[in-house]
């Protein structure tokens, strides 16, 4: 794996006289917080009292505590300091660090140690992963086990596996209805099975992440329970209200996430009379993080995962973590001090996990997730590209790349040492949430671009290609999002209906495309199961109510293994999109230029059919070219010299060719959805 360059905080060298003075007791530091008493005063009062003991062995721990301490504080207290149980529960957050690096197995802090070694570890080319429902992909975890050969066999070294914690059945949003944080949903296994099947990953270099449902828990969560029984204490976890009067303020300015299915942000608790803010499904409470209390489980919760080996913590919708009234409740500054808080935590008590930052939100407030400030790539480390992949998706549909290049400047804010998922499809729908002048810039209307968008991928559009859906439809704006595979918004499910081999070729070709640009635009690629082997939309979910009301459940497979098995029979769909896209990953995987090092710079449009990026390392380039139209389209050969550099020939990873760079007047030309991994020839 390339490393590059760095020194990361925690991994600063131990300033050995520092733990020497907190374990003897001796000379004291000034605590920034604290006037009457010093840093080592103060955590050795907290693990006397929590009957906490550190010894020089733990060296390394204390030093980043100690490097983590000032910003904890700071930002701990920049949201709690007016309330009446802050430093109690302060104190408690900080035993809470010291008991959870003390549960880290052995095995998870040697891991620690070697991606810090290793550096920005997950910047890295050789990372691809792939997200999945375990028992719709395999059964349940011992048998995704057996899977993994499968993974390994088309390159994919990394899992993200969807939601396994205890959900109830029938109201559980594929699983981010979470009614315990920390037990296996028995239809997956237990938590052993789960520490098995890490330990069988790590020993083949994979890596695993997990979500942590952050925003809200299940009602049926022992809190929400016990909040419907009366108890004040577990009341004060949510917002509730005992009339009206404050979720109207609420509602006021906050938009509606799930308009056809739950309608409004807030539900009707009959069994304690009271109002629950309820943002996304009606069974699902947003947690209410005013409460210091609610912050200190949730971090436990946090650790807790960090201990069982996840290498990347997928925080769900952390965008809705704060509400105020007169606000959206979404996006707060808020929710990045919390973010904050929790990364600087994290840095501290299991540094070798790193934080997905799953907020679906425009381009101008994605890019705070990475961190702002003294906390500038301080945050999340990861953050999903989602104006990138619902763009990919209006470069598909238009044939132009004009309003994807006018949203890149807001993209390319992102700060070294953080990256992106990059993606074209996931559990969820699309949605074209970038803002209304990147397409105003283009000379087109937002709404009718987007209406267009709409009518094209859910097969409204007289002779469309895609079998998708609307889903979120609101009446009141006119908004939608789009459901629907990769494959079947692509046409391959119009083709094989149609029994149409050119259709089906074509589909197959822009499937590859869409793919491609998401492996080598930057960031690391998250495949969505299925996708691999072209499933196509999957009906049956309108015959379960638990399902019914959500469309997205469309595009959740529940994989054939017979149709897997498809893939090693020569000139079937599954096998020419499967061999694609191992030979993808292999070409990705051979390639640092393509790790995520900041290094993307668009080429001009010299051809608004071709989306062209230039990528840079250590002294290597490579381009990516893309032809997003139906028809040939050409390139200009200069447009491989505007950047300064001059190669005299390219070496075509894709089609295995080698190109001579031509002069000015002449083109590089591309049949319809064709593109080139070029890397010059020194
Ligand atoms: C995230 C998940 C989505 C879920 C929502 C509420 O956006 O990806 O599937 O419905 O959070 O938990």
């Amino acid at each position: 794996m390339t490393s590059i360059p760095h020194q990361p905080r925690w991994q600063a060298d131990i300033d050995t006289d520092i733990v020497v003075q907190l374990l003897n007791q001796k000379k004291l530091i000034p605590f920034s917080m604290a006037t009457d008493h010093s840093l080592t005063d103060f955590i050795r009062n907290i693990l006397s009292a929590n009957e906490l003991k550190l010894s020089i062995k733990d060296k390394a721990f204390i030093a980043r505590l100690n490097a983590g301490m000032a910003s904890i504080t700071h930002l701990y207290y920049q949201i709690y300091s007016t309330h009446p149980q802050k430093d109690e529960l302060f104190e408690q957050l900080i035993a809470t660090l010291v008991r959870a690096y003390q549960s880290r197995e052995k095995d998870l802090c040697k891991r620690d140690e070697e991606k810090a070694k290793k550096g920005h570890w997950f910047l890295s080319n050789e990372l691809v992963g792939m997200s999945l429902y375990v028992d719709r992909f395999a059964g349940n975890l011992p048998q995704l086990k057996t899977k993994l050969p499968y993974l390994e066999e088309l390159g994919v070294n990394f899992l993200h596996l969807m939601p396994i914690f205890e959900s109830p059945e029938g109201e559980s949003d594929g699983g981010y209805a979470v009614s315990d944080f920390r037990k296996v949903d028995k239809k997956f296994g237990i938590l052993e099975d789960l520490i098995g099947l890490r330990k069988e990953m790590q020993q083949k270099g994979m890596y695993m992440m997990l979500d942590i449902v952050l925003n809200h828990t299940s009602h049926r969560h022992e809190w929400a329970e016990k909040a419907k029984s009366g108890d004040p204490y577990f009341q004060d976890f949510f917002y509730m209200f005992d009339n009206r009067w404050i979720p109207n303020q609420y509602e006021e300015k906050m938009p509606e996430i799930f308009p056809e299915a739950a309608a409004g942000n807030f539900t009707y608790v009959e069994e304690c009379q009271k109002w629950v803010m309820t943002v996304f499904h009606n069974y699902q409470w947003d947690l209410n993080y005013m409460n210091p209390l609610v912050f200190r489980e949730m971090l436990d919760n946090v650790l807790f995962y960090a201990n069982l080996g996840v290498d990347v913590l997928r925080v769900d919708a952390p965008a809705f973590i704060w509400k105020e009234t007169g606000t959206t409740s979404q996006n707060l500054p808020q929710v990045h001090t919390l973010l904050q808080l929790i990364k600087e935590c994290v840095l501290v008590a299991a540094p070798g996990m790193a934080i997905l930052g799953e907020a679906i939100v425009a381009p101008k407030e994605i890019i705070k997730y990475f961190g702002t400030g003294d906390y500038t790539a301080k945050e999340c480390d990861f953050a999903y590209n989602a104006t990138h992949m619902a763009l990919q998706w209006d470069m598909l549909a238009t044939g132009e790349t004009d309003v994807m290049l006018a949203a890149q400047h807001a993209i390319l804010e992102k700060p070294f040492g953080t990256s992106w998922i990059s993606y074209t499809r996931c559990h969820d729908d699309i949605g074209m949430g970038y803002e209304d002048y990147m397409i105003e810039m283009t000379g087109k209307t937002p709404f009718r671009h987007r209406r267009y968008l709409m009518d094209y991928y859910s097969g409204n559009l007289p002779g469309t290609p895609a079998r998708g859906a609307l889903f979120s439809f609101n009446p009141k704006t006119g908004d939608a999002r789009i459901s629907g595979t990769l494959a079947s918004l692509c046409g391959l499910e119009k083709s094989l209906y149609e029994n149409d081999s050119q259709g089906k070729d074509i589909s197959i070709q822009k499937i590859i495309l869409m793919q491609a640009h998401s492996l080598f635009l930057g960031g690391m690629p998250m495949l969505y199961y299925g996708d691999e082997i072209g499933y196509t939309n999957d009906y049956s979910f309108s015959d379960d109510p638990g399902k019914s009301y959500d469309n997205r459940w469309l595009h959740r497979p529940l994989i054939d293994w017979e149709k897997a098995n498809r893939r090693n029979e020569e000139g079937t769909v599954e096998n020419r999109i499967f061999s694609q896209m191992q030979a993808l990953i292999k070409i990705r995987k051979n390639l640092p230029v393509i790790g995520d090092y900041k290094n993307l710079t668009w080429i001009s449009p010299h051809n608004t059919h071709i989306a062209a990026f230039l990528r840079s390392f250590e002294g290597k380039s490579f381009y990516g070219v893309f032809n997003f139209s139906d028809k040939y389209q050409n390139l200009t050969w200069y447009a491989f010299r505007e950047k300064g550099e001059s190669p005299e020939s390219l070496f075509d990873h894709w089609s295995q060719k080698e190109i001579q760079v031509g002069p000015d007047h002449e083109y590089l030309w591309l049949e319809p959805y064709q593109f080139c991994l070029l890397e010059p020839r020194q």
